[in-house]
């Protein structure tokens, strides 16, 4: 027997979600206008990437190709002596070094898995579905990067890539993201009404605003000043490759997030704002106790009071860069370096020990 209510739940859900691409082609179909562009609730066929509405997000695509690099490219030799000698590193040091490697070698592919299950179904733009294909790949290339890391290392595998399940603080802020995706990650969930508008963005900001933008962070700053006293460059160069591609996945995220308020006024409701800035100052106390976990003493000239204080620097840019005002009036930079890194060009590494250039390409041969 035919379930009458369903069927007319699912036309009523066709009639107002997005396109997907995936659609019957159209013979002789008006073609596509810029004006039907939107990143969400789009109908107009996303088999087309031009013409361009949101220059940005094809320009982050050409910018990210750009800044291509692959992780076995990073000489590890100094890293490997050192991690094996006896007093090369304190016991603060090491402890840094593991929790980071737990932490982000579970947490790419969490990004990664939310971004191609959850998210890039229910963007309708074809720029903007560009940018994420490039970004699912860079997420492979950062998680393959920990594991060339943990191998060289000769660590134990279980335990790192267990972390996540294993250190309180670690598993902390995966189980903190995970509701955000699995809300999406229903396969009949479609936007189009404004309560499941707002659980997308919902999800685009705790991933990219607080997921990339601020449990990043510590381990960030934590590997590269290692790097920076001269130990552990290898891993600390493969830390810095990373963190440039995460900028720009957190400036795109934003950019997606304010273009859809932006579309969507409706959305950004005052409700919805307070409860906006509530999840992204969750995020920051949970990447504050994280710190303070993997530095229990002061290490590397950093510690946990002064980690809290370059967070609320963090997290006053973040609520700004979605146009909410600054929980923290007055916090400072302790660390202004991670803005230095951060700005390099890939010609001026800061390790300088990477040689190969893909900006001219391979040339193919035919003979
Ligand atoms: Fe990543
Ligand atoms: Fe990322």
């Amino acid at each position: 027997m035919l379930d009458w209510n369903t069927a007319e739940d699912r036309n009523t859900e066709q009639a107002t979600a997005g396109a997907t691409g995936l659609e019957n082609i159209e013979l002789g179909a008006r073609r596509v206008q810029v004006d039907d562009k939107k990143i969400i609730n789009c109908r107009a066929d996303l088999n087309q990437l031009v013409p361009f509405k949101y220059r940005w997000a094809w320009e982050k695509y050409l910018a990210g190709s750009e800044n291509h690099w692959m992780p076995q490219e990073i000489p590890m030799g100094r890293d490997i002596e050192l991690w094996k000698s006896r007093d090369g590193l304190s016991e603060d040091e090491r402890t840094i070094v593991k929790r980071n490697l737990g932490f982000f070698s579970t947490a790419d592919s969490l990004v990664a898995n939310n971004l191609v299950l959850a998210v890039y179904r229910h963007i309708t733009n074809p720029e903007c579905r560009q940018y994420l294909l490039r970004q699912a790949f860079e997420e492979a290339v950062h998680t393959h990067a920990y594991q060339y890391v943990i191998e060289s290392l000769s660590m134990d595998e279980g335990e790192v890539f267990n972390m996540y399940r294993e250190v309180p603080s670690v598993a902390a802020k995966a189980e903190w993201a995970l509701p955000y995706t699995q809300s999406l990650g229903d396969p009949n969930f479609v936007t189009g009404t404004p309560e499941d508008d707002q659980r997308l963005l919902r999800d685009l900001i705790a991933f990219y605003v607080v997921f990339e933008g601020i449990f990043f962070y510590t381990g960030f700053a934590q590997v590269l000043s290692l790097g920076r006293r001269n130990k552990m460059t290898g891993t600390a160069e493969q830390f810095q490759y990373i963190l440039r591609d995460e900028s720009m996945h957190m400036n795109f995220g934003i950019d997606v997030i304010n273009q859809i308020k932006l579309e969507n006024p409706e959305l950004w409701t005052p409700a919805f704002q307070q409860e906006m800035r509530d999840l992204v100052l969750e995020g920051m106390e949970l990447e504050i106790a994280y710190a303070r976990d993997t530095m229990p003493r002061g290490v590397l000239g950093m510690n946990g009071d002064m980690m809290a204080e370059y967070l609320h620097f963090i997290a006053n840019r973040r609520l700004v860069q979605i146009g909410l005002p600054e929980a923290f009036p007055g916090a400072e930079n302790p660390l202004p370096w991670m803005s230095e890194i951060m700005d390099l060009k890939k010609e001026k590494n800061f390790f300088e020990t990477r040689v190969t250039e893909y900006r001219t390409g391979g040339a193919l041969s035919w003979d």
